[in-house]
């Protein structure tokens, strides 16, 4: 586990934005896994925290030509209740704020159908899309105020696979925001597991802001716990957790990470 400590929201979203053009610059014939004529299998977060990361994609897109015309792409979650083309269904949201400004393809975008009639088996068949698109090479997490990744709230087994979760109350109230009511948010979701998630061969972590700074320290510095879901990341062979200042702010070694990253070997990617 990495963890990156930067001066800002931006130099974060440009970090993680790094990241993910290198996978998708990357030489398909390195990645193992990765089926023919495809090249990055990548695993987007919702919420605000990817945002901006997404934002520096568009422009590299626009400026650079960072192409995604053959990556592949699946969600983490969505809400069960919600139909597709709700404005808040995350279906929607990465579409307004990643799908359309780049050339993904609109069909190569997947996401666990939370209006499915039958859940249990949309579950199933989400995990065997994941596997069957050769895994996911780079896993784009937020982190809840309450230590969740996905949707797994506190509690949730550390090999768990898609499946239907009830959110916290917590949970409710931060996502209120995206709704017309705090009434109106969905009680249940479908979530990727952390079995699921601790299966992409890249994790990387990004959370700014103090809100986030308890969460963000339970997760890296508390013990690995279903409590704090977010703490399977210590359990993955190549995880990188990207903070600002105010989201690293309760870490107790966040000196020996600052000078870990200040003398990162040249060579040494993240
Ligand atoms: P946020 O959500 O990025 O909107 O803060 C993070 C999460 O709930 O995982």
């Amino acid at each position: 586990m990495e963890i990156v400590i930067l001066d800002g929201v931006d130099a974060v979203d440009r970090t993680a934005a790094d990241i993910v053009e290198r996978v998708v610059r990357a030489d398909p014939a390195a990645n193992p896994g990765r089926s023919a004529g495809s090249t990055a299998v990548l695993g987007l977060a919702t919420g605000s925290t990817p945002v901006g990361t997404y934002r520096e994609l568009a422009r590299r897109h626009r400026e650079d030509g960072l192409s995604f015309a053959r990556c592949r792409a699946f969600l983490l979650d969505e809400y069960i209740g919600l139909s597709k083309t709700a404005e808040q269904s995350y279906f929607s949201f990465i579409r307004q704020n990643f799908v359309d400004h780049v050339d993904l393809d609109d069909a190569a975008v997947f996401s666990p159908d939370g209006d499915a009639d039958d859940i249990a088996a949309e579950a199933q068949r989400y995990d065997a899309a994941i596997a069957a698109a050769g895994g996911i090479d780079v896993q784009i997490l937020g982190i809840g105020t309450d230590g969740h990744i996905g949707f797994n709230e506190p509690g949730s087994s550390l090999r768990s696979r898609t499946r239907v979760k009830t959110l916290t109350e917590q949970t409710r109230v931060d996502n209120a925001r995206f709704f017309d009511s705090p009434e109106d948010v969905p009680h249940h979701v479908l979530t990727q597991g952390l079995g699921t998630i601790d299966e992409a061969r890249h994790l990387v972590l990004i959370a700014t802001g103090e809100s986030k700074a308890d969460a963000v320290a339970a997760a890296v510095e508390g013990p690995l716990t279903a409590f704090c879901p977010a703490s399977t990341i210590q359990w993955h062979p190549h995880a990188t957790v990207l903070l600002d200042e105010a989201a690293a702010s309760s870490l107790a070694l966040a000196e020996y990470y600052r000078y870990a990253y200040a003398n990162k070997p040249r060579w040494q990617h993240l």
